[in-house]
Parts: structure tokens; C-alpha cells; sequence
């Protein structure tokens, strides 16, 4: 038998369904709540609100649980390559050996990006920040398949493999010419012969007189990095890109939405927080105890960045494959004695045992170490957000897709409580006090 939940508003009892997903999460049915009392609930951060049923990712934050499709982070991590990863998150299982091959050949034959859109970067100005060059020219780009960008889902769905290829790898080369943009460098074109991380390294670092050859090891770290992106359910990022995909936009348009609602530094800016918080402890010679004790104090502009997840209260499973995978990258590219590390080591063991961050549960999240990672490999500062974004793309994909092909689905529309002036009459400039 159905379980239900009742509701008692203004004496009369209101019987709701309870839902149960595939893994016994439980959610309270309030779709009909409104129409049938006049109340709606409130929730601000949605930290209690199921907004879609989603199968995609799921997530246990009290057991440091995060799966793909069903497939543990863990093995993906071992096993997989990121660009599987992608096609298993975009279609809802891993590829057979022919789904592969067509799946790598339509990002090799879409790495190249129109030659009217290389003018476009020249509009930026010099000190334009990566993530707002990627998201506008993540819409442009839809521009340029307007067959793709229909914003009738159903006919967008019909192209859906074409356009989530077009994506995945125009995406890497948007990024890569907006840092070269950026520079005042001239921009490197992909190639036919490298896989999707080593391209990208060579459109970001080769020159026109010198190919720079991906160590291995540098290959493997971002293979990894983009791999553990990949999707983490309804996050702010995701949450925008259904939102925007609600209306019946396209998947260009709406994955163009997710890159701004990443940038922040709540969300995918955290990345480059936890590296300037670092440099900003290394510069007043601090070992990172002083900055604990402020961090301690609750204000917003001093949090321990990289720390805290409104998921996991747990360690970041991410964070964790991360961090080991760390070590082996530094060992193989050379790098000792950096002092952010050092600095980093330290915060992380003092804050695993302060009664602060303990009693909040508070642990280190992916964007700890993700930082430190895409330093180590090079990547400059203001493009590690851009390298989530690149990450995150088949998590975008696949959730843009459940919500068009959902055609019972509705707008996203959440209701407020109006908190503002009551009813006045206007008052003419000149009688105004
Ligand atoms: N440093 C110090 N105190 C913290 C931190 C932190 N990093 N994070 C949360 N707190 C405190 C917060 O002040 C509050 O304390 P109190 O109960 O005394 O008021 C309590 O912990 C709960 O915090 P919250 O703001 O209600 O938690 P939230 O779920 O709304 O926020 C968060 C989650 C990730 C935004 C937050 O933990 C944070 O700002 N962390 C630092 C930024 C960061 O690393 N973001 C990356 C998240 S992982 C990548 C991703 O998925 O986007």
C-alpha cells in the first residue's frame, strides 16, 4: 500500500502521497497542495525541495555516496575515461565498442569552431573573464545550428546526439580560445590525432612554432578532474539549466545559463577561492591557524573555502579520489616543497578536528584539491571554473534532455511570500518626501 503524510492546515486534514525513489529516498507529494488549501511551503535555498524525478546521479551526502547512472564514482574513476563517462551520463549507458567509435568520431569531426566565430573573440575586451566569454559563446554557438537550436523540444530532441556531440567538443576549443583570447595569443587549432584531453592541453599551450606534448600523467590528472565533474545532481548550476530548459529553450541557450550559474564562488568559483585564499594566507605569513580561527567566526567574506557542501556531510567522495590522485601528479610532474600545499595540508588537518567544522559537518569538498590539481598542471587561475564548466557539460546535457523529452513536464515556476509594501496610492515626483 501507498504511504501518505497528512497535512493538518486551519483543522481540516490534507492527505499527501509519498513518493519513493529507485534508492528508498522519500518525498512528500505537495503538487496539489496549493489548489487544495491555499498554502504553499516554504523553502529558501530549496534545501528541502524536490524540484524533478531525475535518473541520472544519485547522491547519499550522509554516506559519502555519488554514482553515475548507477556506476559508483569510484569505478568510474578507475576504470573510465571521462569522454565514456560523458556518453554513459548523456545516454544513460556506458557505450558498446561501435557507440564509442561513433561517439569519438563525431567529437573529433566537431572540434574545429566556424571561422566567423574566431572573430567574435576579438570583441572581448583584453580583460574579459573566461567564463563570461564561454557562456556567450556557448549561446552563439547555437546560432550556428539553428536546425539544432529550435527551441521546439521535439525537434531539438531528434538532433539530440549531434547537438550534445557538438557541445562536448566545441566546448573544450571555446575554452581554450578564450584564454588564448584573453593573452593576445593566436589561436591553435585542434587536431585530428589527439584524444579529447591532450587536444585541449594543445589548443590552450602549443605555439604555431612549438607543439606542447601532454605529459601522460598531466593527460590522465585532467581526464580525471573533467571525469569527477561530470554531473552531481541538482545543484545550482543544474537547477538552471532545467529551469531554463523548462521554458522550452534550447540546448544551447540553456547550457549557456549553467556556465553563469557555475561562475559564482559558492558554486564552481570555488576553485579559484581556495587558490587565492591560499596564496592571500601565504602572503601574511600566516600557517593558516589565523585564518581557522576567523574562519570560525561565521562571516560569509572568510569561509574556508573548498570546505562544507550542502549535500555531503560526509567527505566528498570526489574529494577523496582526488586528493590520492594528487599526489602520484605532483610525484610524476616534479613538484615538491609548494608552499600552498603546505598550507593546504595544514588547514585540512586542523579543521577535522576543530569543534567548529566537526559539529557542522564540515569536511573538504572537491574544489579543496581540484584547485591545487589544475595548478600543478598549469592551468591559470582564472580558468579553473572554465574547466569545471567543461566538466560538468554531460550532466547539463542529460538533465536539459529529461526535461524536453518530459512532456507532461511543466515551466519552472516556484510561488514567494510576498513580504513588501502593502497596496498605496503613487505619488507624483513633486509631492514625494
Ligand atoms: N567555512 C566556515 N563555515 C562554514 C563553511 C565554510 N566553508 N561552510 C558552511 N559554514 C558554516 C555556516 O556559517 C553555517 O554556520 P552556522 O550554522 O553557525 O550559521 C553552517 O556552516 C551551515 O552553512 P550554510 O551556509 O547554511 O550551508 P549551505 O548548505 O547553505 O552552503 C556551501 C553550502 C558549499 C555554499 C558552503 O559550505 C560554503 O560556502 N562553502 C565554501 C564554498 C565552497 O567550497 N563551495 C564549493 C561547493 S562544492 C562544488 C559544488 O558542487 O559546487
Amino acid at each position: 500500500m501507498n504511504e501518505t503524510a497528512t497535512l493538518t492546515l486551519d483543522n481540516k486534514a490534507f492527505p499527501l502521497n509519498v513518493i519513493v525513489g529507485t534508492e528508498g529516498e522519500k518525498a512528500v507529494d505537495i503538487r496539489n497542495l496549493r489548489s487544495d488549501s491555499g498554502y504553499v511551503t516554504y523553502d529558501e535555498g530549496f534545501g528541502n525541495t524536490g524540484s524533478c524525478q531525475s535518473a541520472v546521479t544519485f547522491i547519499d551526502g550522509e554516506a559519502g555516496i555519488l554514482r553515475y547512472r548507477g556506476y559508483p564514482i569510484e569505478q568510474l574513476a578507475e576504470y573510465s575515461s571521462f569522454i565514456e563517462t560523458a556518453f554513459l551520463i548523456i545516454n544513460g549507458e556506458l557505450p558498446l565498442p561501435a557507440q564509442r567509435k561513433r561517439f569519438s568520431q563525431l567529437l573529433t569531426e566537431n572540434a574545429p569552431i566556424h571561422s566567423g566565430m574566431e572573430h567574435l573573440f576579438e570583441g572581448f575586451p583584453a580583460e574579459a573573464h573566461p567564463m563570461a566569454i564561454l557562456s556567450a559563446m556557448l549561446n552563439t554557438l547555437g546560432s550556428y545550428y539553428p536546425r539544432l537550436a529550435t527551441n521546439d523540444h521535439q525537434r531539438d530532441l531528434e538532433k539530440y546526439e549531434d547537438a550534445s556531440a557538438i557541445i562536448i567538443s566545441k566546448v573544450r576549443t571555446l575554452a581554450a580560445y578564450s584564454y588564448r583570447a584573453s593573452r593576445g595569443l593566436p589561436y591553435i587549432h585542434p587536431r585530428r590525432d589527439l584524444p579529447y584531453c591532450e587536444n585541449f592541453l594543445h589548443m590552450m599551450f602549443s605555439t604555431p612554432y612549438e607543439p606542447y606534448i601532454a605529459l601522460p600523467e598531466v593527460a590522465q590528472a585532467l581526464n580525471l578532474f573533467l571525469l569527477l565533474h561530470a554531473d552531481h545532481e541538482q545543484n545550482c548550476s543544474t537547477s538552471t539549466v532545467r529551469m531554463v530548459a523548462s521554458s522550452g529553450a534550447n540546448l544551447f541557450a540553456s547550457a549557456a545559463a549553467g556556465v553563469c550559474a557555475l561562475w559564482g564562488p559558492l558554486h564552481g568559483g570555488a576553485n579559484t577561492a581556495v587558490i587565492e585564499m591560499l596564496e592571500s594566507i601565504h602572503a601574511e605569513g600566516d600557517d593558516g591557524t589565523k585564518f581557522i580561527e576567523q574562519a570560525k567566526l561565521g562571516k560569509a567574506d572568510k569561509r574556508l573555502m573548498g570546505f562544507g557542501h550542502r549535500v555531503y556531510k560526509h567527505y566528498d567522495p570526489r574529494a577523496k579520489i582526488i586528493k590520492e590522485s594528487f599526489y602520484s601528479a605532483l610525484a610524476s610532474l616534479g613538484i615538491k616543497n609548494d608552499p600552498l600545499l603546505d598550507i593546504a595540508m595544514r588547514l585540512e588537518a586542523a579543521a577535522l578536528k576543530d569543534e567548529y567544522f566537526l559539529a557542522r559537518k564540515l569536511y573538504p569538498n572537491v574544489d579543496f584539491y581540484s584547485g591545487l590539481i589544475m595548478r600543478a598542471i598549469g592551468i591559470p587561475v582564472n580558468m579553473f571554473t572554465v574547466m569545471f564548466a567543461i566538466g560538468r557539460m554531460p550532466g547539463w546535457i542529460a538533465n536539459w534532455k529529461e526535461v524536453a523529452a518530459n512532456r507532461k513536464g511543466r515551466i519552472y515556476r516556484p510561488r514567494q511570500i510576498y513580504v513588501g509594501a502593502n497596496l498605496r496610492d503613487y505619488v507624483p515626483p513633486h509631492q514625494r518626501k
